[in-house]
């Protein structure tokens, strides 16, 4: 039987779905191919349609082809699920009965690896979210649809900023350029209320991508309950650090949310929902020893 899926982006080659997915599919003794496809942005218009034609059951689609994917989805008429329309954004795609289905699986993936780390008692706390791209779209319905106190989205420029406040429109929702929370926080007057204490902060900016710092204030980190950043390296990210120099007491990567992602497309795809916390570890393992 055809079971033939890939993952699309660029860069691709040092990707873990290809590891990740086969390790899944063992644990269900599933026969599985699954490759890597460097599809450049601004080609996938192009490519899907010709990779369509080579019996492939799913794709994800990864940096930086998301948005793009959500585009084609529109122009193709192909069914998108709640989360992908909110987040204008795809992860995951999956083709059955001639019928393509296209799914954003990275805000479950983010939610089901804070589970990991006590989101459960913060579910009714304030959140800050740092940046206002891709990654940020990806897991905001996530936190419309759970519920906090307060979500306050962060962001360097106004145009990002702007966008996203147009889709994500909530009385839970604040949305704050850096240059105004740098201002908010040195006006004495703000800095021993709510608004600047966090019970979650998470960093969904692409600063860490070019190991770049952000310009943020230290003490909100202070006795912060959990800060996380979307990226993962094999090294702590600036990120990271600086969180836990300024005092945060639970700092975690994106590479959680990375491994729980794949797990719910690879649920979408196959029915079977795969166990992650093993597979998380070796690739901790691998890449710290690479
Ligand atoms: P991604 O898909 O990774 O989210 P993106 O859509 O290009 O990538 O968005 C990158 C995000 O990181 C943006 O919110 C960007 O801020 P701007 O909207 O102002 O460009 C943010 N970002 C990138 N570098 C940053 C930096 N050095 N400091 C703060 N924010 C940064």
């Amino acid at each position: 039987m055809n079971n033939k899926y890939a993952v699309l982006g660029d860069p691709i080659d040092h990707s873990w779905s290809p590891f990740i997915h086969k390790s899944f599919a063992k644990q269900f003794a599933l026969s599985f191919e699954y490759e890597k496809i460097k599809v450049a942005k601004g080609t996938l218009s192009h490519i899907l349609p010709m990779l369509l034609s080579r019996s492939y059951l799913g794709f994800n689609i990864t940096v930086p082809l998301k948005q793009e994917a959500y585009k084609l989805a529109i122009l193709k008429k192909w069914h998108l699920s709640e989360r992908a329309v909110k987040a204008e954004s795809i992860n995951t795609l999956l083709f059955r009965n001639n019928e393509v289905v296209a799914d954003n699986t990275d805000g479950v993936g983010l939610f089901r690896n804070l589970e990991h780390h006590g989101i459960a008692k913060i579910t009714n706390g304030n959140v800050l979210i740092l940046g206002a791209g891709g990654a940020a779209r990806g897991i905001l319905p996530m936190f419309q649809k759970k519920k906090f106190r307060k979500v306050t989205v962060v962001n360097r420029g106004i145009s990002n900023l702007e966008q996203l406040s147009a889709i994500f429109r909530s009385e839970h929702f604040d949305y704050l350029t850096i240059d105004n929370l740098n201002a908010q926080f040195t006006n004495s007057n703000h800095i021993e209320g709510e608004f600047l204490k966090f019970d979650l902060i998470i960093n969904a900016t692409s600063a860490s991508i070019g190991d770049i710092n952000i310009n943020i204030p230290n003490k909100l980190f202070a006795g912060c309950p959990l800060a996380v950043d979307l990226f993962y390296s094999s090294e702590p990210t600036l990120f990271m650090k600086f969180a836990s120099m300024s005092g945060a007491k639970n700092v975690v990567d994106g590479l959680g949310m990375l491994v729980e992602q794949a797990a719910e497309s690879f649920y979408i795809w196959t029915n079977y929902r795969p166990s992650t916390n093993e597979i998380l570890k070796t690739i901790r393992f691998e890449m710290l020893n690479k």
